[in-house]
């Protein structure tokens, strides 16, 4: 039967763009639903990065007779296009595609031509949905479930992404630790960070509930300022941070979360939270019909967490703050019962945290590759 690719149209089209992973992959053992209700907020109109003038989306599936068999985000987030001086590169995303090189082939070229006709002629990619998401493919690790933040996807993409043409752009890491027992957060204070311990003005702090709006604020701007360098970062705009956020104040956990002050400005933050992978697994991906009361009542369980990011203040870098800030976490996880720690993504050329990771026991879970047409 032949091969049709369209854009989704309705409800019955966007309900099977929603499920096509697990009816393709669910079967691998190192499969997880993620939150159905996260993908479709972040794909609605309600998410600022696709208002007028900053970002546009179509979601494909492709189609054999009545049955729908791989699907392709194609997307443009312009304000990365602006930043870094690439008019010519779009976006694709949320890859689900069996192992058919025609399949994939027919995915791909639909996204192209969507991006040509928009005047777009690279296609780059997989972005969920921007750089301070999920971003690549796995090419190692497939054995590992993502946690929540990670992405995972199936074995075979890598080699069906070159056998299309394309060529790797960017490669990274996520990174674990299997058992938080055995890290000594003491030993990671070396006699810089007790230095800074001991200055007056220096205090450590967790998030503040009652004030949740600017911690997270006071969060995104370390992120915004210290990230400016690092590849394909784009600053999170404040509404974009507000959506993002929104959910969160449900679920985030305030001990996860240390501010390191400086006469009270922050100048380096970690953000954590439970694996909340684990949850959705026991809800089935979905959020009805049993609601977030059940969310909430399971994520106490959860004994994973996973660093979101750790940022610290561009001028006082390399001064030892990082470790101080991780130090503070694990003990603030091990007081709270985590027993383990995951990372999300790291670049390969961020040699500085990866540095740390590792000083934290963690070790190589997933490795990433982000593609790109020649
Ligand atoms: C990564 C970041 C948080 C580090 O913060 P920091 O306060 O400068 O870090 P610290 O001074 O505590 O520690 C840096 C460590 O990296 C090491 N390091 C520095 N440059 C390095 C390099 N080029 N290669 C390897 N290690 C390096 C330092 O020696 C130090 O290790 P040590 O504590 O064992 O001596 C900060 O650079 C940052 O905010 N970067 C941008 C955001 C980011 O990439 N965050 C991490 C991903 S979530």
């Amino acid at each position: 039967m032949s091969l049709t690719v369209r854009p989704v149209r309705g409800r019955r089209d966007l309900d099977a763009f929603l499920s096509l992973p697990a009816r393709l992959d669910g079967a691998h053992p190192a499969f997880r639903t993620g939150l159905r209700e996260d993908l479709l907020d972040a794909l609605s109109d309600d998410n600022p990065l696709w208002a007028e003038g900053r970002g546009e989306r179509e979601l494909f599936l492709a189609w054999r007779g009545e049955t729908p068999v791989a699907r392709v985000l194609a997307h443009a987030h312009l304000a990365s296009n602006l930043r870094h001086g690439e008019p010519e590169v779009g976006f694709f995303g949320c890859l689900a595609c069996p192992d058919e090189p025609a399949t994939l082939a027919a995915l791909l070229d639909t996204a192209t031509a969507w991006h040509r006709a928009r005047g777009r002629t690279r296609l780059r990619g997989p972005y969920d949905l921007t750089i301070t998401g999920c971003i690549g493919v796995v090419t190692a690790g497939f054995e590992r479930p993502a946690s929540f933040s990670q992405s995972w996807s199936a074995p075979h993409l890598p080699r069906l992404l070159e056998q299309y043409g394309m060529t790797v752009a960017y490669t990274a890491t996520t990174l674990r630790c299997d058992d938080l027992s055995i890290v000594d957060e003491q030993s990671m204070l070396g006699p810089k960070q007790r230095a800074w311990l001991t200055e007056p003005g220096v205090t450590l702090r967790t998030f503040r509930m009652d004030r949740f709006e600017a911690d997270m604020f006071a969060a995104t701007d370390l992120l915004n300022r210290s990230f400016s360098d690092n590849w394909g970062f784009v600053p999170m705009s404040e509404d974009e941070v507000r959506f993002i956020a929104a959910p969160m104040k449900r679920v985030v956990r305030p001990e996860l979360t240390v501010f390191l002050e400086l006469h009270g400005r922050a100048v380096g933050v970690g953000l954590f939270l439970p694996d909340f992978n684990e949850v959705f697994a026991r809800m089935g991906g979905r959020l009805w019909p049993l609601g977030w009361a059940t969310f909430l009542w399971h994520q106490r369980k959860v004994r994973a967490a996973v660093a979101q990011f750790i940022a610290t203040d561009p001028t006082l870098q390399d001064k030892g703050v990082m470790r101080i800030i991780v130090a503070e976490l694990v003990k603030n996880l091990k007081g709270a019962g985590f027993t383990s720690l995951d990372g999300t993504w790291i670049g390969d050329s961020n040699a500085k945290s990866l540095r740390t990771a590792e000083s934290v026991g963690m070790r190589e879970k997933h490795r990433l590759a982000v593609y790109q047409s020649t």
